[in-house]
């Protein structure tokens, strides 16, 4: 059978901005930036994206387009042996994981839709008002179940339709809507009174409240909103064609994933402030702070739908995309059907979140180390398996199959770019080989404190 491909260069760029742009940029970024010192955050933030989210997702994508493969098969072309075959089997582990508690956030965010159509979510004068609303929902296991079922049924509706029509179709619309109600929601919230104050906390760096942790949370965020370390983009870059210019189609999606990062704490910040909120109010930030500021809004409702639907669709091609790297195993390894790998995979993930659920129902009576399961899978996830995952992509790229091999099948479909841009060849060097490595194992000595 013939593999998958996009239709054409800008269906990979728009699928892989679709995987990119999701509640990392527009729920996680905000509350991140809020909680580590603002401007200060961001600074660190862009470097470790500069100098390691770009190196690793290139690496990702050239080693999809050269191996044509689903993580597992592709690291095990490369790396030929079993320890890779292992690390691209981690990644897709990985994927799957992070897939079912994301599940369930953007179930909370589907939920918020509704409650916003139905005007429920615009209708709160206190701070303790939208707290009590939003614990009594999180905690009504049937919400929550049943919006994270609801979710999981629309990307598995696309999915099913297969890559060409569901991934790339789907993406096409949603980016470009996306950043249009993004930046109607910065124009309102700018013109609310007292919201310079929320741009000059946005745009003032605060460097006392950076720590050690502060840069391993940079790097997990850097990686997890550019979909890296859990096989997304290698499977993505194995739909490329061979000929394509992988950092001519890469580096817009790292622009357009930064830019609504900005674009959402610019929609968020003077919001936050307007209404006399704290930024640091850490996960719930979206959740209880933006359906007040909604309620006291001219035009919240429509304010507040229009967010929540964006969000929601956000999250379904970011969603898709952490599913689909088991998927693509599923069908190269095992020669599965399509549909049928879909439709496994997609109620494995269904069934796996159902505990995160249960467990901010059942919170206060089971905790493991002081953590919820909820939250101790996600940082398991997010801040240990995704950093550990785009290293091994790294060291694969760089070290296993050698950089000089990889910077020729990098070199293919790029005409004269590099020749013309010696700086670029440097760059990819430098970054490829040691920077990027040798930062994230620094990072993650700091972060345990061994140095
Ligand atoms: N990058 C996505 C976001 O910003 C999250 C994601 C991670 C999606 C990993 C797929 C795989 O929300």
């Amino acid at each position: 059978m013939k593999r998958a491909s996009w239709k054409s260069k800008v269906g990979f760029i728009f699928a892989a901005a679709g995987s990119a742009v999701g509640l990392a940029n527009i729920w996680r970024f905000p509350y991140i930036v809020g909680q580590h010192g603002g401007a200060a955050f961001i600074c660190i933030y862009l470097v470790c994206l500069f100098l390691i989210g770009f190196p690793v997702f290139i690496s990702e994508v050239l080693i999809g387009r050269t191996a044509q493969r689903n993580p597992a098969g592709a690291f095990k072309k490369l790396g030929k042996d079993s320890f890779w075959t292992g690390s691209g089997l981690f990644t897709i582990i990985t994927g799957f994981i992070i897939s079912s508690f994301y599940s369930v956030i953007a179930g909370w965010v589907l939920g918020y839709l509704i409650a916003s159509v139905s005007g429920q979510a615009t209708q709160f004068t206190t701070l303790s008002g939208v707290e009590s609303y939003f614990s009594n929902l999180v905690g009504n296991p049937f919400w929550g179940i049943g919006f994270h079922l609801l979710f999981m049924l629309f990307c598995f509706l696309l999915l099913f339709s297969g890559v060409r029509k569901g991934l790339e179709r789907g993406s096409k619309i949603m980016v470009p809507f996306l950043i249009l109600i993004l930046i109607a929601l910065v124009i309102s919230g700018l013109t609310m009174p007292g919201a310079e104050k929320g741009l000059s906390f946005y745009f003032k760096p605060n460097w006392s409240l950076i720590t050690p942790t502060t840069f391993l949370i940079a790097l997990g965020h850097s990686f997890f909103t550019l979909s890296l370390g859990q096989g997304t983009m290698v499977t993505y870059g194995s739909y490329l064609s061979p000929k394509d210019n992988i950092p001519k189609s890469c580096f817009p999606i790292a622009l357009i994933d930064t830019f609504i990062a900005l674009l959402a704490g610019m929609a968020i910040f003077p919001i936050v402030f307007a209404v006399g909120l704290s930024p640091g109010e850490g996960p719930p930030l979206i959740f209880y702070t933006l359906p007040l500021a909604f309620s006291q809004l001219k035009f919240g409702y429509l304010l507040a739908v229009l967010f929540f639907l964006l969000l929601t669709l956000a999250a379904i091609t970011s969603e898709i995309s952490a599913l689909e790297p088991l998927i693509a195993y599923l069908i190269d390894e095992r020669k599965w059907k399509r549909r049928v790998a879909v439709t496994i995979v997609c109620i494995g993930a269904f069934l796996l979140g159902i505990p995160m659920v249960l467990s901010n129902f059942i919170a206060h009576k089971f905790t493991l180390f002081g953590h919820t399961l909820f939250d101790l899978v996600s940082f398991i996830a997010l801040d240990i398996m995704v950093p550990i995952g785009g290293f091994l992509a790294l060291v694969l790229v760089a070290w296993r199959w050698g950089f000089k091999k990889a910077y020729t099948a990098l070199k293919i479909g790029t005409g004269s770019l590099f020749e013309s841009n010696p700086l670029i060849k440097g760059y990819f060097w430098m970054t490829l080989k040691f920077c990027a490595p040798l930062l994230v194992i620094l990072i993650f000595l700091k972060a345990i404190g061994l140095f």
